[in-house]
């Protein structure tokens, strides 16, 4: 298999683009991340990729001179002229019109912390706490309009403990974040993700070892 071409869109830390960068470097993940695109500037997601000579793009959304739909065209040049195949959501705060999403078609991904469609939007942490639910997760899932929408490909749970707080539980949930978006990234990268006639998600299980173990999908 050919390496596949990344765009990955962040607006924060960047740990999962670390996670990405890490699997590559460590010869598992056959990827190579063309360019990172962050619509804020000076956020740590931007250094991780300067440090690992991967170039950067600032793309800010200016509300009262452009539209969502020129935004995303803007995003999406960016993405094109750099090579990217397939683009990869990593806590990137905006959602995208089709504008975006017809440039790259089912070939945009998100991940998200919890186990959707439960708690979808920000802080859904907290908003596993607030409910009270006993378990929670992280979901990648393919990207649509909606906000944490679009067909799931995978999900990993993770327990809740009594005492939680929203950051120990999201320090867990990204700990798992870690590893269920590279994993993911992998399947794509082998061709082991096909769409059904209902729209659903299937992955080709053959080959898939057991380090996937606490991934359902
Ligand atoms: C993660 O929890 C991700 O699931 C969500 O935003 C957060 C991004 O974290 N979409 P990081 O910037 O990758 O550290």
């Amino acid at each position: 298999m050919s390496k596949i071409n990344l765009g990955v869109l962040v607006s924060g830390t960047g740990t999962n683009l670390q996670a990405i960068i890490h699997a590559i470097d460590d010869g598992w993940l056959n990827a190579n991340v063309n360019v990172v695109v962050s619509n804020r500037s000076n956020v740590l997601a931007l250094d991780r990729a300067r440090g690992s000579n991967i170039p950067t793009k600032v793309l800010k959304y200016k509300k009262n001179s452009m539209t969502r739909e020129e935004y995303d065209a803007a995003l999406a040049t960016v993405l094109k002229s750099s090579g990217v195949e397939w683009v990869v959501l990593a806590g990137f705060m905006r959602i995208l019109t089709p504008t975006f999403l017809n440039e790259f078609p089912m070939r945009v991904i998100n991940i998200h912390p919890s186990l959707l469609p439960s708690f979808p939007g920000v802080d859904a942490q907290q908003q596993a706490l607030n409910y009270g639910v006993r378990v929670t997760g992280c979901t990648v899932h393919f990207v649509d309009e909606g906000m944490d929408t679009g067909p799931i490909i995978a999900q990993s749970v993770v327990s809740i403990h009594r005492n939680d707080t929203r950051d120990v539980l999201a320090k867990r949930i990204l700990e798992r974040e870690h590893l269920l978006l590279p994993t993911v990234l992998n399947w794509i990268a082998d061709g082991k993700i096909n769409i059904d006639d209902k729209g659903k998600v299937c992955v080709d299980r053959h080959d898939i070892d057991g380090k996937d173990c606490e991934i359902f999908y």
